[in-house]
């Protein structure tokens, strides 16, 4: 779809994408008191318009009036600038020489292309140029907005915020928020509520993207079926904030970018700064088409191989712990591979003297005592079961009990005169630095190109602490990020096979910025069949069931003691990319058969659940009675759950959705009209009958 110019009036644009239209423009001021201020405002951002009707959104304001207490309309602003009479949430803040805090731009020239657009506006007095640019894609309803900036001046002046951009929520009867926050195995826990009059802020110090919050929102007043939502989302993988502003005019601004208040980015005589890409969406028929509509979104223009099925995995971590042999890895590949498992995956512990947490990262060649022989004894067994390889790796860390630490302590985030605390026993390398890229991209290239790997699960465990960089200060809150990124696109380039899964203690490390490189994140440390079945609700708002990971692991659970049943666990994990990650050693023989039959059954539907249409049907996943359903082509697949034996209320009947109701689908025991399955329902045993805690099941049907 393509951005174009709106007839008859100069300077204003129209993005149309296939259900939308998002109409912006500059607009200059003549003050009454003062001179000119150019504003690029958003006119309109809805449902799609007729072209003829385009211009009618747009409603210069006979001049901008500012009279006593009463505030201009800056929340209406695409990129409010510190500046002026301004004071809502700025997207721009810069400091020039002189300590000068006012940025005053103005419109100088518009780049348009066939699908975007940059707006050029300057700040001429102090040789700031912004570019403000906006993208529309053929086929989703996805709007990316991002902002450049150069220092065309002769001197260094300084950001102290720089986000992708603001975004106009037009005013609605209410206003909800609904995102996703939580903690280290609690993370994408849903939180909504009516947002408040004013400034609400999520986002992340961390220096990741964090189990707090995840960087993305959802406004309006809507259900999981009906209304209209407006979301916004960040493309970014280090620290982030996203803020909100409800103005008493009844709409709400949305400014969204990198960095958090406090950091403060130098700008150098002509220097450079992009920001990552914000994301803006609008859509009707509710939260289930907005998530839809992102997933399609990430299919299309993110995951780097949406098409593939995701292999089933299996992880040794929770079997093994630190305690990584070559036997004892095979041992467990074996009965993996007998399970149906294709990938297996070796976890931490495998290298330098990490025997446990305290030592040894940073020392990246197989332990000597425990791979005399390397790693190629193991990963031929691997391979000789028919399993695909793959192997932990936690690049951006360091024990200072290690080889890398004692030969380069300046590789760390540090300032010179402070502590540096540890986490975990850990630091952070500086990954903004060359000679740690170089290092990284060294070691890792050598170890997927030596023994072949097909996966690496890419671990980051800990937050930002004394951040210092004595090159380039707070700048290394971007380019740490952007090292990483660089490494794993480089690495992903010289190895077209080679797949990465994000890990950061958990889900820390999830968003659009990262499944750009990575096919798939680690969602929880927290393995609890029904506490997953929340964090994977959250998970679902935004990112599709093949980027999310989901293992079984052993009951009673590790963390939670919490005794779940293999078959509860298995359809919770089955609910995205099924992985195993229990000690199959400890197994019996009746739960090694039942695994391999549910193992089989994933298989068997794997491609409707990886890149079906999703739909939520019903009840509190974890809570109540619930029920998640996925589409594709002609195959329905819905797992169904329900924890408590007697459930204060379970629906007898389940309606689906997103059914043809002409259609005829059969299933088990019978075949049934679309309409009937989606008005009418399916009678499920598992909410029916009472019996046991955690009844769960699994319903195919396919249209005929
Ligand atoms: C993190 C990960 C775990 C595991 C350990 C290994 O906690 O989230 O899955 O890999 O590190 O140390």
């Amino acid at each position: 779809m393509p951005l174009i110019p709106v007839p008859a009036h100069a300077h204003t644009w129209a993005a149309l994408t296939r259900d939308t239209s998002y109409v912006f423009g500059v607009e200059t001021v003549i003050g009454a008191e003062s001179g000119e201020d150019t504003r690029i405002v958003q006119w309109y951002w809805g449902p799609r318009l007729p072209t003829g009707a385009l211009g009618q959104v747009v409603e210069h304001a006979p001049g901008w009036i500012v009279t006593g207490f009463l505030d201009p309309d800056d929340a209406t602003e695409m990129l409010p600038v510190d500046g002026g009479r301004r004071w809502g949430v700025p997207s721009l803040q810069a400091v020039y020489e002189g300590e000068v805090r006012s940025v005053e731009l103005g419109f100088d020239d518009a780049v348009l292309g066939e699908n975007e657009v940059e707006v050029v506006l300057r700040d001429h007095a102090y040789g700031l140029r912004v570019g403000l640019h906006v993208r529309v894609f053929d086929d989703c309803d996805v709007i990316e907005r991002w902002v450049s900036v150069t220092n065309e001046s002769a001197v260094p002046l300084r950001l102290r915020r720089l986000d992708s951009g603001s975004w106009v929520i037009p005013e609605q009867a209410g206003f909800r928020y609904t995102g996703a926050a939580g903690g280290w195995g609690r993370e994408t826990r849903l939180q909504s509520g009516e947002l408040p009059a004013g400034e609400t802020t999520f986002g992340s110090r961390t220096g990741t993207t964090s189990h707090k919050a995840n960087p993305w929102i959802m406004l309006g007043d809507a259900t999981e079926d009906a209304g209209d939502v407006w979301t916004v989302a960040l493309a970014w993988s280090g620290s982030w904030r996203l803020t909100t502003q409800r103005r008493p005019e009844g709409d709400v601004a949305v400014s969204a970018g990198f960095g958090h208040e406090g950091l403060t980015w130098p700008l150098g005589p002509g220097a450079s700064l992009s920001t990552p890409s914000a994301l803006g969406l609008r859509t009707s028929g509710g939260y289930g088409a907005a998530s839809r509509a992102w997933h399609d979104y990430a299919r299309k223009h993110v995951l780097p191989r949406p098409g593939e099925e995701r292999p089933v995995l299996y992880n040794s971590w929770e079997a093994t712990g630190f305690d990584v042999t070559e036997a004892g890895q095979l041992d467990l590949a074996r009965r993996a591979a007998d399970l149906g498992v294709e990938l297996f995956v070796v976890d931490d512990g495998w290298f330098g003297a990490r025997t446990d947490d305290t030592r040894g990262l940073g020392d990246w060649w197989p332990n000597p005592e425990r791979f005399p022989y390397g790693l190629r004894p193991l990963f031929q067994g691997v391979r000789d079961l028919g399993l695909l390889a793959g192997l932990w790796v936690e690049p951006e860390m360091v024990n200072p009990d290690s080889d890398l630490y004692r030969k380069n302590p300046d590789w760390v985030l540090h300032y010179p005169e402070r502590r540096r605390d540890t986490m975990r026993n850990q630091l952070v390398l500086n990954y903004a630095r060359d000679d740690v890229r170089e290092w990284a991209l060294g070691w890792l290239d050598q170890l997927v190109r030596e023994y072949g790997l097909d996966y690496l699960k890419w671990d980051m465990n800990r937050s930002f602490s004394q951040a210092g960089w004595a090159e380039g200060g707070d700048l290394l809150w971007i380019e740490h990020t952007r090292g990483v990124y660089a490494i794993m696109d480089e690495l992903r380039g010289r190895h077209p096979g080679l797949r990465i899964e994000s890990c950061s203690g958990g889900g820390g490390r999830a968003d659009f910025g990262m499944l750009r490189r990575t096919d798939q994140v680690w969602t929880s440390d927290n393995t609890d069949a029904r506490d997953r079945q929340v964090i994977q609700r959250g998970f679902s708002y935004l990112y599709p069931a093949g980027a999310m990971s989901c293992w079984v692991t052993d009951s009673p659970n590790p963390i939670t003691h919490r005794e779940v049943p293999l078959r509860y666990r298995f359809h919770v994990a089955m609910a995205g990319t099924l992985g195993v990650g229990g000690d199959l050693t400890s197994w019996s023989a009746a739960e090694l058969d039942e695994a391999r039959q549910l193992i089989a059954d994933y298989k068997a539907v794997r491609p409707v659940i990886q890149h079906g249409a999703l739909h939520r049907l019903a009840g509190r996943p974890g809570e109540s009675a619930s029920a998640v359903q996925y589409t594709l082509g002609d195959q329905v697949v819905v797992l169904a759950y329900n924890p408590f034996a007697l459930d204060k209320q379970p629906p007898r009947r389940l309606r689906l959705a997103g059914l043809d109701p002409s259609a005829v689908y059969e299933g088990p025991g019978g075949s049934w009209y679309g309409a009937t399955l989606m008005r009418h329902g399916l009678t499920l045993p598992t909410w029916f009958h009472s019996g046991a805690d955690y009844r769960s099941e699994m319903v195919v049907l396919r249209r005929v």
